[in-house]
This record gives C-alpha cells, sequence and structure tokens, in this order.
C-alpha cells in the first residue's frame, strides 16, 4: 500500500523550514509507512532534480544537525514535483493521473493508496484547491482508494464569518474525519506536557481551581520582529496571528476538564466546552501595541494601527473557574523569546513568617515552560538558614534537558505530521473549536478597529511591551514576571 502526501504550495518557505526535515527525521526513526512518498506541487516550473536540490539545501540550512548525505540520498528517491498553476485555468486531471501513475509503480494490483494533502498555500487558494480535488474525485475515498486526508495550514478563516464559509466548503468535499487543521502549538511536547502533567498526576488537579488558583498569566513572548512578513502581517495583526489559535489553544490545555480519553473526539470536546464558558471580552479588559517603528516596515501600511502586542484579561464562567482572571499576552519585538504558562496559586490564609527587608510575599507558583525553557517550575516558601523566622522563596525544578539527557524534543511538526499519516486528529483543531475561538476573538478585533479601542501603545522594541499591560496587571495586585527566564536550565 503506498502512501502520498502531496504539498500544495510546495516551493514555499514551510515546506523547506518545516515539513521536510520533519519527514526526513520521521523516516530516520522508521516511523514512516513502507512505500511512502511525497509529491511537491507548486507553481514554479521547476524539474524534480531542481525541487531536490531546494530541499536538500533547506535541509542543510534549517536542520543541519539532523542532516545526514547517506540518509538524505535514500530519502530524496521518494520526493517528486509536479508543475499546477492552482487559480488558471489547469484542472487537477493532470496532477490525479500523475499521482495515480506513481502510486502504481510502487503497489501491487487492487491494493489502496492513501494520499495527505497539505496545504501549505496563500489561504485565498483553499478553497480552489479544495474544489479542484472535488472535481477529479480526488477526495473520494470508496471505491477501494484508501483514505484521503487534508491539513489546512493556519490561518483558517479571516475572521469568524470566513471561518465559517471556509468549513462549509471545506464540509462539501471532505467529512470532518478527514480534515485536519494545524496548529503547530498543539505538536509542541512541552504543550502536550501540560496535559500530562495535570492528568498523568494526582497532587496537581485537586487545587487546579478557583479556590487554590489566584490567577493564571499565559505569555508567548517573542524578540524577532515581524521581519519580511509586513504585508501579511499588517492585515493579520498579533491577535489573528497569535490569540486566536497558539494562545486559546495554550489556554484550553490549562484550563479544560479532563476528557474520558483521549480520544480525538473526547479530548475536544472538552476543549470546546472550555471556549464556549469563556465570559465574552471586555475591550477595557484589553491592552494593545505596536513597537517603535513597526510602520516603517517594507509591505506595511506607514499610518498603520495594527496591533503587535496584545493583552487581554479573561474569565471562564464555570464551577472550575469562576471569578479566576485568566490574563494571556503576546508580542513581537519583546525583550526575549519565552512561552510559558504561570499559574499562581493565593496567598496562604494568615502569615506569621517575616520576609527579608523590602521584599514582597511571592505566592506559590507553577510555572509551565514551553520554550525555550523546556520543564515546569514550583516555586514555594523556604524558611532562610539561619535567619530567625525569615522566609524566601525558591525554586524545585524539572528541565527536559536534564531529566532525559540525550533526548532532542522532536519539532512540533514531527509529530503533527506523523498524527495525521495515522489518522489521529486529537492534536488538531476541529470545525466547532476553530469557530468557537474565532467566536471570541472576533468582536475584540472589531473592537480594535472601532472608535472604542483602547489607545494604541508604543513601546519600546527590547522591552517587555507596554508599560499599560504591567499596570493592568498591577491595578489588579498581581506581578508580570517571567518565569523561565529567572530559572534557566543548567543546559541553556
Ligand atoms: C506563527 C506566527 O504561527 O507562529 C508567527 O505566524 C510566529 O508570527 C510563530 O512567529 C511563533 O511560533 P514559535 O513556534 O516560534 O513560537
Amino acid at each position: 500500500m503506498t502512501t502520498t502526501i502531496v504539498i500544495f504550495g510546495a516551493s514555499g518557505d514551510l515546506t523547506s523550514r518545516k515539513l521536510i526535515p520533519a519527514l526526513y527525521n520521521t523516516a530516520a526513526k522508521n516511523r514512516l509507512p513502507a512505500d511512502f512518498q511525497i509529491v511537491g506541487v507548486a507553481r514554479r516550473p521547476w524539474s524534480e532534480d531542481d525541487f531536490r536540490k531546494v530541499l536538500q539545501d533547506g535541509m542543510q540550512k534549517y536542520a543541519p544537525k539532523d542532516y545526514n548525505e547517506g540518509q538524505w540520498s535514500k530519502f530524496v528517491q521518494g520526493i517528486h514535483y509536479y508543475r499546477v498553476d492552482f487559480e488558471a485555468g489547469d484542472d487537477f486531471s493532470g496532477l490525479d493521473g500523475y499521482l495515480c501513475d506513481l502510486e502504481a509503480a510502487d503497489k501491487k494490483e487492487n491494493e489502496a493508496s492513501n494520499r495527505l494533502y497539505y496545504l501549505s498555500v496563500a489561504p485565498n487558494h483553499y478553497p480552489t484547491i479544495v474544489r479542484k480535488l472535488s472535481a477529479q474525485n480526488m477526495a473520494d475515498e470508496d471505491n477501494g482508494h484508501g483514505w484521503r486526508r487534508i491539513v489546512i495550514e493556519k490561518p483558517f478563516g479571516y475572521d469568524l464569518a470566513t471561518a465559517q464559509a471556509l468549513n462549509h466548503e471545506v464540509h462539501a468535499v471532505f467529512d470532518e474525519g478527514q480534515v485536519y487543521r494545524i496548529d503547530h502549538y498543539l505538536g509542541k511536547e512541552t504543550a502536550q506536557n501540560i496535559l500530562f502533567f495535570r492528568f498523568a498526576n494526582t497532587i496537581f488537579e485537586p487545587i487546579w481551581n478557583r479556590n487554590y488558583v489566584d490567577n493564571v498569566l499565559i505569555t508567548v513572548a517573542e524578540d524577532v520582529d515581524v521581519g519580511t512578513r509586513g504585508g501579511y502581517y499588517d492585515t493579520s495583526g498579533i491577535l489573528r496571528d497569535m490569540f486566536q489559535n497558539h494562545l486559546l489553544q495554550l489556554l484550553t490545555l490549562t484550563a479544560m476538564e479532563p476528557p474520558a480519553s483521549f480520544a480525538a473526539d473526547l479530548l475536544r470536546n472538552e476543549k470546546v466546552k472550555l471556549l464556549n464558558s469563556i465570559r465574552k471580552i471586555s475591550l477595557s479588559d484589553t491592552v494593545r501595541g505596536q513597537y517603535e517603528g513597526y510602520s516603517m516596515t517594507q509591505g506595511v501600511n506607514p499610518e498603520s494601527e495594527t496591533a503587535t502586542f496584545g493583552q487581554i484579561k479573561l474569565y471562564i464562567d464555570n464551577w472550575r473557574w469562576q471569578g479566576v482572571p485568566f490574563y494571556i499576552r503576546s508580542g513581537k519585538a519583546l525583550k526575549a523569546k519565552v512561552s510559558e504558562v504561570v499559574v499562581r496559586f493565593q496567598r496562604p490564609p494568615t502569615m506569621f513568617f517575616a520576609l527579608p527587608q523590602g521584599e514582597d510575599f511571592t505566592p506559590n507558583v507553577i510555572a509551565m515552560a514551553i520554550q525555550p525553557d523546556e520543564g515546569i517550575h514550583l516555586r514555594f516558601e523556604a524558611k532562610v538558614p539561619d535567619g530567625g523566622q525569615h522566609m524566601r522563596s525558591v525554586d524545585m525544578d524539572f528541565h527536559y534537558s536534564d531529566s532525559f539527557e540525550g533526548v532532542v524534543l522532536p519539532d512540533a511538526y514531527e509529530r503533527l505530521l506523523l498524527d495525521a499519516i495515522n489518522g489521529d486528529a486529537a492534536l488538531f483543531t476541529r470545525s466547532d473549536e476553530i469557530e468557537a475561538s474565532w467566536r471570541l476573538i472576533d468582536p475584540v478585533i472589531k473592537g480594535w478597529e472601532s472608535p472604542n479601542a483602547p489607545p494604541l501603545m508604543i513601546y519600546k522594541r527590547g522591552s517587555w511591551g507596554p508599560q499599560a499591560a504591567e499596570d493592568q496587571l498591577k491595578v489588579d495586585n498581581r506581578h508580570w514576571r517571567i518565569y523561565g527566564h529567572i530559572v534557566p536550565s543548567k543546559h541553556a
């Protein structure tokens, strides 16, 4: 049985930077099905050799540590290229014929051939490609064809209405069970570890609620600016680029109820339930910022009001979280790249120990570090030795690099591609989930474009964002702290 991954938009950056290194590493671990092949589809008039060369250069540039000449020359035999102009008159009959010929060369008579279509193209091509696949019956799993699945990259929609319209287009051709909407944050080992930490242990879950938790702070800070993506970014902004997807995914993993099992639909039911329990976000609970000099970026409107930083305070109206504020924040051109989920606990009911002069009391904190630090930290108070009744905060640390020495955490795409090939959709976003997340973020996007928008705060590159964001936490008497940053791994 052959399995073919057909990458639409194969000449793009994602293919060289992420998809091919991920598939190469999976092949090196012998995890891909036998008779696996890759067909790159794009508009460029490349030969198969041109394409292979581009991918080889990409491997050497983006995954030099993984690259091995011998391994590559084996892997590359299964890589092919087919030229298609998605929007021009071309239908996909030529492509289907090409795929059938490739499959026929490898399979035994009457054997099924599986296909994974990967859409790594600009989102305006999604509907066209889906329709053209349908016109050639290329989504059809009947008649012994084998399975047909489609992976769709973000952004899935531009707002709620376009996400719904896209779901409608996709469902006209593919059943939901064939659709894999990707959010690479779910492929990160440390993001998945949030679920393991919560549900593979007994000691944390009993305190994971409004009775013990004071607030939760989820940060995805980036030190890079928008770089060469000004054109895309200026119409997207931080809310579409990071909040609707990655930040809300981290939030659901942190706050959802335990699913009955880790089967895709049971897990996703809980995530949807959580998203549907989030109270409508109030504009006055949001802070928006833009880094200095953003409007001078190529492709960006010089008058642009697009936010490159956002902070939102939100509440989850359910039994577990009623009244606990969740702060989610993200920005570009900040001081450092750090993603983490910090759960801060309430103060003890009484306090009879003393703090060193001038220090504030620090409540217990569990920080789940996603990147670049990869681990978990528990902060608690300890007696200062020979210090009378004085206490000080100390940390108990877990770092992947220390506890799993020599193990390199795989890139998110490795896990996600393999899951899609194996038919496990647990780490992919379901149609109702994507719509629920847009339903939350869309009003904030519209609010930020309205006369009632909070002021756009300009912040310095290399800072932690606008002062207003820190002030929002201070007003609530909560401190803004980057935990992963102050407890680096000894391997960092
Ligand atoms: C992408 C965004 O989805 O995620 C980028 O479009 C962002 O703007 C990136 O830089 C961050 O991903 P990671 O894995 O580097 O945190």
